[in-house]
């Protein structure tokens, strides 16, 4: 059964704005300016990386659009793996940056922990420019405010699991109770508290990622880094990770960069997904959007791949209706209800099913004969 996504996420309807959340503000530590009206956790401006030792006036021509990425390639040598990019997360979001090999997510992604330093632009954290940080605030930012996960989690193999988890806080100077009891907790979360004591090497590939996220969230961090944490699983583990971190995610509410060259992974798991082409994004959307109104053709082709029932919701497909009393007898379905399940509550009875919204209102009703009608209108 795939992802309940009305489970995890509050109402996306058809042609809203990018549910770019001004989601309330949680407290955060470190970083944010205290009671300062709450900023992004994560905002990318501008930023161009560009491998090759580019010159300044290639820099500016490059900036201007004067030449393009490709020609500073073939007439300089210069790889720009980041284009332009602007982008800005916030609090509890889980941003999707998907993209083929070689288009530049991992160089990306490592400017927000700085393994990388921009040609140009700008990354600020809770409204700082990492560049003004000093040494010491970065290993602050990178031990405190940032967890991360990569593809191959690089486990200490001499460790347990629960030492590994625990190590981010052993690094910081807790005391073994206080540090073990963090990492039993988080070890509980991703099912795997029977294996605290085994060594590392003695785990899955699919175990070894889940103590992955356990060590990074162990630190308790504002942000999660994610670099293609599932993508060197095979399909079925891949797609259990993705409902469990799924599941997590909708509890912790953790601001989330997520990156993935598997755009189905990305509409699982996105509130927004970016896709990324040749070091820049050529769209930035909601699942929804981004499903149902690819930008170009480049996108419109990992697009057919994907399914709409598994995109489109109730709301999507209802019929609305303007008397709140009227669907009162019907059985009813939130308005986020995807359409795979919908189709199973209409499988189980003739009559039409009532949706409701956030607040429980009957909103429309939506029967077989919609759902007909909706999925030919996606086929074409
Ligand atoms: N240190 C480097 N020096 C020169 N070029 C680099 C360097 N690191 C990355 N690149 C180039 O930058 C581009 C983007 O690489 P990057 O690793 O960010 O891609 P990616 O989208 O993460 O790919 P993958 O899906 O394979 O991990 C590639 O063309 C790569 O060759
Ligand atoms: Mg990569």
């Amino acid at each position: 059964m795939s992802i309940v996504r009305h489970i995890k996420r509050p109402s996306r309807s058809l042609g809203a704005p990018n549910a770019d959340p001004a989601r309330q503000a949680r407290p955060t530590a470190g970083l944010s300016p205290s009671g300062a009206q709450e900023t992004r956790p994560i905002e990318c401006e501008k930023l161009w990386k560009v491998y090759g030792d580019p010159s300044p006036a290639l820099m500016a021509d490059l900036a201007a659009g004067r030449i393009s990425p490709r020609e500073a390639y073939r007439t300089h040598g210069c790889v720009a793996a980041v284009a332009d990019v602007t982008f800005s997360v916030g609090t509890g979001e889980i941003f999707c940056i998907m993209g083929l090999s070689g288009s530049g997510k991992s160089t990306l992604v490592r400017h927000v922990n700085r393994l990388i330093q921009p040609t140009s632009g700008h990354v600020r954290l809770f409204g700082k420019d990492l560049a003004g940080l000093n040494a010491a605030e970065l290993r602050h930012v990178r031990s405190h405010q940032i967890g991360m996960v990569f593809q191959n989690v690089a486990l200490l193999p001499h460790k347990t699991v629960i030492e590994n988890v625990a190590y981010g806080l052993e690094v910081r100077g807790l005391g073994r109770d206080e540090r073990h009891a963090v990492a039993r907790e988080k070890l509980e979360m991703v099912g795997l508290i029977d294996w605290q004591q085994r060594y590392a090497d003695e785990l899955s590939g699919g175990m070894q990622q889940r103590v992955g996220l356990a060590r990074a969230l162990a630190i308790d961090p504002d942000i999660l880094l994610m670099d293609e944490p599932f993508s060197a699983l095979d399909p079925l583990i891949r797609r259990q990770l993705q409902t469990e971190f799924a599941k997590l995610s909708e509890q912790m509410r953790k601001t989330t960069l997520f990156i993935t060259h598997d755009l189905e992974e990305a509409v699982r798991l996105g509130d927004r997904i970016a896709i990324m082409k040749d070091g820049a994004f050529v769209q930035v959307g909601t699942p929804e959007e981004v499903v149902l109104h690819p930008a170009n053709a480049y996108v419109a082709d990992f697009v057919k791949e994907i399914s709409p029932l598994r995109i489109l919701t109730a709301a999507h497909v209802m019929r609305p209706i303007a008397v709140a009393h009227g669907g009162a007898t019907l059985r009813q379905i939130s308005q986020d209800t995807i359409l795979q399940q919908v189709i199973d509550a209409l499988a189980e009875t003739p009559e039409p099913i009532a949706v409701t919204d956030d607040a429980g209102a009957v909103i429309g009703t939506v029967s077989r004969d919609d759902i007909v009608l909706a999925l030919r209108s996606t086929a074409g």
